[in-house]
């Protein structure tokens, strides 16, 4: 399972980074608007602390697929690296066909069923991002989509790949881990709260205690 960082913020894109643990970025309009920053600024400056796929999304204003196309290619034109986000709707999958058409890697977004996922791959999208934790807080299971979603991608062989997202606890990365995500895309918190076990802490403890008590610090 590859490991991509949600987030705008460039201080936690260049910690995971340092740790070698992350593969990609992933952001959305919500984030970027966070940092207070400029749009196309940020996504360059992601671009040149993480060799992988970074996601950007076209401006949540623009609805039409020309209006998408338009952006998308403006997106695209920022870095190598850059994959166009588009949200999942009629006009969304018409941008899908002509950006994918011209060799442009998109991320179908805001996805919640599986007929959408199908229906991305289908279009022709890179990615697709079913939104987990969005399901659970409307208490639909959020894994069982993503299972649905590999699995039916596994049975037609496509190559688009499933990122899960909207990830909220370490215990969604288990289960996605389990069922054999291509990827997860996950807050800096919660990849922090991968790394932590209080038994580690008080191993590490344990260990500084009885090696100074012999050998002095
Ligand atoms: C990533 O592609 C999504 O934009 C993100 O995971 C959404 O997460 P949220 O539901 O916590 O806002």
């Amino acid at each position: 399972m590859k490991f991509f960082i949600d987030t705008a913020n460039v201080d936690e894109i260049k910690r995971a980074e340092e740790m070698g643990i992350i593969h990609g970025v992933t952001t959305n309009p919500s984030l970027i608007a966070k940092e207070g920053r400029d749009y196309r600024e940020t996504l360059r400056e992601i671009c040149g602390i993480v060799d992988g796929p970074i996601s950007g999304e076209v401006k949540a204003t623009t609805t039409d697929a020309e209006g998408m196309i338009q952006e998308g290619r403006e997106i695209a034109a920022i870095h190598k690296n850059m994959v166009v986000k588009i949200p999942m709707t009629a006009e969304g999958l018409k941008a899908i066909r002509v950006l994918s058409s011209e060799g442009i890697a998109t991320n179908c977004t805001l996805i919640f069923t599986a007929n959408q996922a199908l229906l991305a791959a289908e279009a022709g999208a890179a990615y697709v991002s079913p939104f987990l934790g969005r399901l659970d807080d409307i208490s639909e299971p959020g894994v069982r989509l993503i299972e649905d979603i590999q699995t039916i991608f596994e049975n037609y062989s496509y190559a688009t790949q499933v990122i899960a997202a909207s990830i909220r606890t370490p215990m969604h990365v288990h289960d996605c881990a389990l069922l054999g995500a291509d990827i997860a895309t996950v807050p800096y918190k919660v990849l922090m709260q991968m790394v932590c076990h209080p038994l580690t802490d008080a191993g590490i403890a344990k260990f500084a205690r009885e090696y100074t008590d012999v050998f002095g610090e």
